[in-house]
């Protein structure tokens, strides 16, 4: 290693990030260590200085699986600068930036047995699970008048006497499980089911078959709302689509005028005196290539200039109101879940504005803490998933379907999983974490995705799905879509109730 090699790595080591010399190696000579860092090109692999901000714990974690062959060689985007803008009255709870690893079917194996571990603490409690068994150890028996076992729907299919019959399976086996047309409690639940959730199961077990009488799902609790002792706003956003020629600049140039304290009447004047925080399910962009001949339908093919864009108008917002922003599928970031913050190469003017801070899909935050009180979870999921159950679930297809998010959130919630089918999202196998479990309990749950707007509770959680601001796309109109944009969900934090204002003319 020449001298200078050895200056840039001792340099290095003083910020706590050790570099190989075959890293260094590559390093353009005219870089000074003590001024500007080093930074791989995207293109080129090439190191290049005048990098600031750089993610160096990120960029040592990737070199080192890198090394070990479990990465793939890393781009611009997995070594993100690290997020400058810590908001100081939000917190992050959970947000996401997996390493770009390589999968393989034991990927998919370790992240299954993590899902169903977490789902599983949670059932394992439940009362209503009385005689809990494995699987293997049930089919000991041969007749058993109460048993519980908790499993992961392998199939589910309709007997020729239209009953039910569900298999599920544990780390001991799997077994069959019976659901009889006639329970009318049960049968409409037991429809609703869907492959890959967790559940539990209590019954008759006779013959190798366990005849359902109950089927208990991970849930949330049943606690008091929670209630802030100052009177503070919350604002929900999602679909904002810029760079979309359906984009509503009009509409949303009336929102700036409103949360500028230009317009509105009294009462909501009093609201945007008083909002604190906006938070934004994603879909910021219409991005480019997200469906077939999407480039008639945008404004500019340049997707940066659709993030400046976006940037200019978000910067009109007082400085004072926190921003939190997490993608959706028609962001620049990879589409398989949890999909990591908005700070890559094509987004990065978002950073600039300082009273915005951007996570991961999903991702928890907490809002509103201060002293003696412990503040809100609100837990940003885009909702990519709620296609999937709006087309394969009875209960919310024959009661709405797209007209329904509060029926597909509850869904969920329930479930205690953002995608219980696993194919109802693209997901990034992780073995350690599931980042789609529902985990903690959100006080808001807040999505987007189905362009429509509306507000609901199921228990002690509200329930956001946050309007768009684009009109309708020739694409929704063909899959018969029917959107309500400019619409904007506020919620008073010390008194819990929801105001809608509608931005449309
Ligand atoms: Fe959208
Ligand atoms: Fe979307």
């Amino acid at each position: 290693m020449n001298v200078l090699a050895k200056k840039k790595v001792a340099d290095l080591l003083k910020k706590g990030v050790l570099v190989s010399p075959d890293f260094i190696e590559r390093a353009d000579t005219s870089i000074d260590p003590n001024k500007d860092l080093v930074v791989l090109d995207n293109e080129t692999n090439k190191l290049l200085s005048n990098a600031k901000n750089v993610n160096w714990k990120e960029i040592e974690k990737i070199r080192v699986m890198y090394e070990k062959g479990k990465a793939a060689l890393p781009t611009i985007d997995d070594i993100a600068p690290v997020v400058e803008n810590e908001l100081k009255d939000v917190q992050v709870i959970s947000s996401y930036k997996t390493l770009p690893e390589k999968a393989d079917v034991s990927n998919f194996t370790g992240y299954f047995n993590t899902r169903y571990k977490l789902i599983e603490r949670l059932l394992r409690s439940r009362p209503e699970l009385q005689n809990l068994s494995s699987i293997s150890r049930m089919k000991n028996r041969e007749f058993s008048n109460s048993v519980s076992i908790i499993g992961i729907i392998n199939e589910k299919m309709e007997t020729k006497n239209k009953n039910l019959m569900i298999t599920l399976e544990d780390s001991t086996g799997k077994q069959r499980v019976l659901v009889n047309k006639n329970k009318p409690d049960l049968y409409p639940e037991a429809k609703d089911l869907v492959v890959d959730e967790v559940i539990g199961i209590n019954g008759v077990y006779k013959k190798d078959i366990l005849f359902v009488n109950k089927i208990v799902f991970p849930d949330i609790p049943a606690v008091d709302i929670k209630k802030s002792p100052d009177e503070e706003y919350l604002a929900c956003m999602s679909d904002l689509h810029f760079g979309s020629k359906q984009f509503m600049p009009d509409e949303f140039n009336r929102f700036l005028s409103w949360v500028n304290l230009e317009t509105g009447n009294q009462k909501q004047k009093k609201i945007a005196e008083k909002l604190k925080y906006i938070l934004i399910a994603g879909d910021i962009v219409d991005g480019i290539g997200v469906y077939n001949n999407q480039d008639s339908e945008l404004t500019t093919l340049d997707i940066k200039k659709q993030y400046g864009t976006c940037t200019k108008l978000l910067s009109e917002i007082p400085k004072h109101i926190n921003i939190v922003i997490s993608p959706g599928n028609h962001d620049a970031v990879r589409m398989a879940e949890p999909q990591p913050p908005l700070n890559n190469q094509f987004s990065q003017e978002l950073t600039k504005l300082k009273n915005v801070l951007l996570v991961s899909n999903p991702a928890t935050i907490r809002i509103g803490a201060k002293e003696g009180f412990s503040g809100f979870n609100c837990l940003l999921y885009h909702g990519y998933s709620f296609d999937y159950y709006v087309a394969n679930v009875d209960s919310i297809r024959m009661n709405g379907g797209y007209e329904r998010a509060d029926l597909i959130m509850n869904f969920l919630l329930k479930r205690r999983h953002l995608a219980p089918a696993h194919t109802s999202t693209l997901i990034n196998p992780t073995l350690d974490y599931d980042a789609l479990f529902i985990d903690p309990v959100p006080d808001f749950f807040i999505a987007g995705h189905i362009h429509r707007t509306s507000v609901s509770n199921y228990k002690a959680t509200t329930l956001v799905n946050s309007s768009c601001w684009q009109s309708m796309t020739s694409f929704q109109e063909r899959l018969g879509h029917n959107p309500q944009p400019a619409r904007l969900p506020l919620i008073n934090l010390k008194t819990r109730d929801a105001s809608i204002i509608n931005f449309g003319k």
